[in-house]
Formats: C-alpha cells, sequence, structure tokens
C-alpha cells in the first residue's frame, strides 16, 4: 500500500502490519537470545514499545523504509537474509566460526540507533513542505536527539540495559554498513595480515544489510509508480469523457454530477 502523507510520497504499512512485524520481532528474540540477557533484551523492547513499532528505516523517499514501522519491516528482512547468505557460504566451503545467537543478535540490532536515544526519537516527520516536496524528506532527524553515529547509539542503548555482547557481535554490528562507512575502513583494509578481519560475520551482516535495503528501496519505487500509472489514468479519462462531449440523457447525469464523480474517484472524499 501507498499513500501521499505529509506532502511526500511514501510506501505504507497497514497498522495490523506494523503490530504482525513487532510480534514477530519479539518472538525471533525469544527463539534465538539466550542466557541472562534475554530478559534484558526483552525489557529495552518493552520499555521503548511504541518507538521501536513506529520508527522508520530511513527519511527519504528514495533511500529504504522511509515509512511508519520500516525499522522493524527492514530489521526482520535483514535477519532473514543473514541467515541465507549464511547457509550460501557455508554451502560453498567457508567455516561458519561464529553461531546462529551471535548473527541474528547483530543481524537485529545493527540499526538500533535509529531508534533514538533513551527520550528521543531519532527521526520525526519533516515539517518542511518545500523539503518534503522536492528533496522527498519524509522524516528528519530530531534535533532533540544528541548527535551519534547510528552505530554508536546501537552500543550506547545496548550498554545502558547491561546486554552484554561478544566480540564477534560487537565486529558484526560495527561493521555491518562496510565500506559504505567511512569509520569502517580501517577494520576492512588491513595492511598487516595481523589485522586481517578473522571471522565472516561482517561481510555475511553487510551482504544481507545490502540486499534487504536494495529491495526495500525497491519495493518502494514499484509501488510509486504503480500509484503514478494509476493517477495518470484517471486523469486521462476525466479528460477523455470531458473531451468526448457527452450529453447526459437524464437530469441525474448532468455534467456536474459525471465532473463530481471522477473528481471524487480521483481524489477519494476531498471537498
Ligand atoms: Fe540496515
Amino acid at each position: 500500500m501507498i499513500k501521499k502523507t505529509l506532502g511526500g510520497k511514501m510506501r505504507e504499512l497497514t497498522a495490523e502490519q506494523i503490530q504482525k512485524n513487532y510480534d514477530s520481532l519479539i518472538n525471533t528474540i525469544q527463539l534465538h537470545i539466550t542466557g541472562d540477557r534475554k530478559e534484558k533484551v526483552l525489557k529495552m523492547y518493552e520499555d521503548m514499545k511504541d518507538r521501536f513499532m513506529m520508527a522508520p528505516a530511513s527519511a527519504k523517499e528514495h533511500y529504504h523504509n522511509a515509512m511508519y514501522g520500516g525499522y522493524v519491516d527492514h530489521i526482520l528482512r535483514v535477519v532473514d537474509l543473514s541467515l541465507k547468505v549464511k547457509e550460501l557460504w557455508e554451502k560453498n566451503g567457508c567455516k561458519i566460526d561464529f553461531t546462529d545467537e551471535e548473527l541474528v543478535f547483530s543481524a537485529i540490532h545493527h540499526d538500533l540507533g535509529k531508534v533514538g536515544d533513551l527520550q528521543h526519537d531519532y527521526y520525526i516527520p519533516q515539517d518542511n513542505e518545500w523539503r518534503r516536496k522536492n528533496m522527498g524528506e519524509i522524516f528528519k532527524h530530531n534535533e532533540k536527539c544528541e548527535y551519534m553515529s547510528v552505530t554508536d547509539r546501537a552500543f550506547f542503548l545496548l550498554q545502558h540495559y547491561n546486554i552484554p555482547i561478544t566480540k564477534k557481535e560487537f565486529i558484526g554490528i560495527r561493521l555491518t554498513d562496510g565500506m559504505y562507512e567511512e569509520a569502517n575502513k580501517s577494520y576492512y583494509i588491513a595492511y598487516k595480515s595481523e589485522f586481517q578481519l578473522r571471522s565472516t560475520i561482517q561481510y555475511i551482516l553487510h551482504q544481507a544489510d545490502m540486499m534487504a535495503s536494495q529491495i526495500e528501496g525497491r519495493l518502494t519505487k514499484e509501488s510509486i509508480e504503480k500509484e503514478e500509472t494509476e493517477t495518470f489514468e484517471k486523469i486521462k479519462n476525466i479528460k477523455e469523457v470531458l473531451d468526448s462531449g457527452d450529453k447526459p440523457t437524464t437530469q441525474q447525469e448532468k455534467p456536474g454530477k459525471i465532473s463530481t464523480d471522477l473528481f471524487d474517484e480521483l481524489f477519494g472524499d476531498k471537498k
């Protein structure tokens, strides 16, 4: 589903989809996270439940999942793809040196900082109409949220809830953005053999994240194009009726009524 909201175009999830996605995320945590930290992780999600549910995954129309509920939708896709990409590496002879829990934990939390800090959302609706219409900015960064990189904020939130992480999870979360993040360069480009990354977890997470983002970006683009085609067809129909000069045969079908019907069809219940 797509809706023109806040003056920009965005794909939109229904309330039911948002709720279902959140429930799936909690189920994923229940299934994959073990030990003492499980309750701590669940508490973090419970404390910020509404914000987790509603957070978008990005701010701009042409990025990925710039819609309410886009964050959890993205996370679920990255978890699913991470497990599939891991399988692909494994089937092709790569020895996997991390657990599924480490992979899923990292996938779930690689973008955690996008939810915001302890008090504030990271993304809020863009209130500048010009920027919404001309730059496709559906959301903007919340000035109340003190600057941190998304990844740093993820670690801040995890430590706030006393959630311990393994070294592989740290490397995985830290490097999921791959070389798209300038700060990752010193990890990915090693000039000494002893500095080379030892696990494959970050490559798998990066591939899954990139694939998910690309798929989501394309889903949005396809939805917008579909909506635009439908709108174009409706305008064309109106033009054809008006140009045909069809004479109404009854009092009810007078031109004003036809135009009103077509206007209603095009613009919904706007009066
Ligand atoms: Fe991501």
